[in-house]
């Protein structure tokens, strides 16, 4: 564990999707800590260090038995709160309950687990994450980035790369408009409110979309964004994500789309819009393995930023232990040409 800002370990982070968590343990990395995620018997999840305090094998590699979960080298099994339960060879009486397995909370929301690192800190992950899941349909997916945490999660909140990088699928570069983005904390982080024309010149908007009221950006806890698109007809898309850092340049993606109240039925989204999205996500994962390739080339390098790279000192002050900017107290708006 190194260099990273220790506020962010009281927040929860989305580790894996709930069915890949089935019969047997998984090993997850977080904040470069190694964690084994077990399901017991009982459908109750729990997240452990990956490592058997008899002789440090990694218990994702145990199996689960009816007393808990038993490692794979000498079978000292370890019940739901980590505890020793069964040391195999020692008479049924006799075990060594005093030894125990470090554990972290663990939660199961919406197929997605969830752990936070910290004895203490946020009650839940961030509100976002269980008011969309209701009525909305829902897709899922997970991948990983060659990059940093907050390279990775401006690339998703700054639309300035996208006639660039998605050239014509989410924007056109030679049809830019002004709009205005009013930038506001909330309780959980922050908000963009993009407030300009209602529609957008990419063929994603011109196949899947119709005239929209709103289209809002949002961060919350330190790994949470979500771009919410309201439209005239009363439906809503929101796209998000949830970033959690393994490493300092490997980030775990964990994206879904929920789609409110439009007419498009779910095989045709999955037919049609989905393989766009993807497509989407490729071409930003492309581009930030460049970047983080390039920045271990420059090791010393600094960024030179713009008033239109507004979104990266929260980000920065979240995340960098030595970071601090004040946050305005009223909302801030910016002029800018998407
Ligand atoms: S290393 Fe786990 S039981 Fe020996
Ligand atoms: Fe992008």
């Amino acid at each position: 564990m190194s260099g990273w800002n220790k506020n962010v370990l009281s927040n929860w982070f989305a580790v894996a999707r709930s069915e890949r968590l089935m019969g047997k343990p998984i090993a997850v990395t977080v904040l470069d800590r190694h964690i084994a995620l077990v399901r017991f018997k009982t459908g109750n999840i729990a997240a452990f260090e990956d490592r058997c305090p008899h002789r440090q094998m990694p218990l994702s590699q145990g199996r689960l038995t009816s007393k808990g979960l038993t490692c794979s080298y000498h079978g000292w099994t370890f019940d739901s709160d980590g505890r020793c339960a069964l040391v195999p060879g020692m008479s049924a009486n006799e075990c060594r309950p005093d030894v125990g397995i470090r554990t972290y909370e663990a939660k199961e929301i919406d197929g997605l687990i969830w752990i936070r690192l910290a004895t203490n800190g946020m009650k839940a992950p961030p509100t976002m994450v269980d008011e969309c899941h209701s009525e909305a349909r829902r897709f899922l997916w997970q991948s990983v980035w060659h990059a940093n945490i907050v390279d990775a999660i401006e690339n998703f909140l700054d639309p300035l790369h996208t006639h660039l990088v998605h050239p014509g699928l989410v924007r056109n570069d030679s049809k830019r408009r002004r709009v205005e983005a009013v930038l506001s904390v909330t309780e959980e982080g922050f908000c963009v409110d993009y407030q300009g024309p209602k529609d957008q010149t990419g063929i994603l908007y011109r196949l899947f979309e119709s005239s929209r009221i709103s289209e809002k950006a949002y961060f919350a806890g330190a790994g949470s964004a979500q771009i919410e698109y309201c439209y005239e007809n009363g439906s809503e898309i929101r796209i998000t994500l949830h970033f959690t850092p393994e490493s300092v340049n490997r980030t775990h993606v964990f994206a879904s789309l929920h789609v409110k109240k439009r007419f498009a039925p779910k095989w045709a989204v999955r037919l049609f819009v989905w393989p766009f999205l993807k497509k989407v996500a490729r071409q930003d994962a492309h581009i930030l393995k460049l970047q983080s390739e390039n920045m271990s080339r420059f090791p010393n390098a600094r960024n030179a930023s713009s008033k239109l790279d507004f979104i990266r000192p929260y980000l920065e002050e979240i995340w960098r232990e030595n970071e601090h900017i004040d946050f305005p107290g009223e909302a801030k708006r910016i002029e800018l040409y998407l």
